[in-house]
């Protein structure tokens, strides 16, 4: 693998699973030197990395508490002292019912992570990544930030949320060297993915069907595409929100 991120840093938020779990991989095995920030242990992923010859730690962080973000992000500079990659990626699912059934809790959870979440994560990244003269964030959204999709009001209006602070983002920091995009999986083959299924293979059929692809995409392709956005091979391309879906929302 060309070590095209040698001696940078990335902060990936919910590493310890899914598709943070493979981009932490993707990043590290390209020479990064990765930070698994995750409310859940972090330690597994943390052993791949090394298995793959790579350099990281783990550092519990609940990316919708303001002061443990600071924190996760002044521990990455004591550890290896700059900061180059922003990858805000931990989300949650929330509750699947019709929006006159939500409860304000239940609300506030979703966009508390999804949605605040990825604005901590910026506000206290940036100005570390400022100082490189150069680097990228990339947000994850999902085709439920481009489309809406019945019973699920907290995670689209968080993710619609998410495309459009990656605007905001991006027209802040267009001269400055720091490219932010968005990447909007489709359905893919996370634990997040599997907990919905239920392990029925009818339902996992269903979806399959939906897709014009006819399969569900691999956490992996879904790093391939965040390693892109963060590389020089992306470097005219800001303030956008790429979807990897199989072709889901052109249908
Ligand atoms: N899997 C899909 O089909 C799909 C599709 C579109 C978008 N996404 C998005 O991709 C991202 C990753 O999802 P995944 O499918 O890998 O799910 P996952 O459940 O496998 O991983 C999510 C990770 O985020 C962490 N996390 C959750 N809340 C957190 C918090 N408050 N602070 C820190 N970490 C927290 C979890 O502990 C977990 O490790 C999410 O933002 C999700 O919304 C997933």
């Amino acid at each position: 693998m060309e070590k095209i991120f040698q001696d940078k840093v990335a902060i990936i938020t919910g590493g310890a699973s899914g598709i943070g779990r493979s981009t932490t991989i993707a990043f590290a095995s390209r020479g990064a030197k990765v930070v698994i920030a995750d409310m859940q242990d972090g330690r597994e992923t943390l052993e791949l990395v090394m298995k793959a010859g790579g350099e990281g730690v783990y550092i519990r962080c609940d990316v919708s508490q303001d002061s443990e973000v600071k924190s996760m992000v002044e521990k990455t500079i004591q550890t290896y002292g700059r900061l180059d990659f922003g990858i805000n990626n931990a989300g949650t699912e929330g509750v699947q019912t019709p929006l006159q059934d939500l409860s304000e809790k239940d609300w506030d959870k979703t966009i508390n992570i999804n949605l605040k979440g990825i604005w901590l994560c910026m506000k206290y990244e940036i100005p570390h990544i400022l100082q490189q003269g150069k680097g990228a964030i990339v947000n994850t959204a999902s085709i439920a930030g481009v489309v809406g999709f019945a019973n699920m009001a907290a995670y689209v209006s968080s993710k619609h949320g998410v495309v459009g602070l990656t605007k905001v983002a991006a027209l802040e920091l267009a001269k400055t060297g720091i490219r932010v995009n968005a990447v909007c999986p489709g359905v893919i083959m996370t634990p997040m993915v599997q907990r919905g299924l239920g392990g029925d293979p009818e339902i996992e059929k269903a979806y399959s069907n939906m897709i014009p692809m006819g399969r569900m995409g691999k956490p992996e392709e879904i790093a391939e595409t965040i390693v892109y956005l963060s590389s020089d091979a992306s470097s005219y391309v800001t303030g956008h929100a790429l979807v990897a879906d199989g072709g889901w929302v052109v249908q």
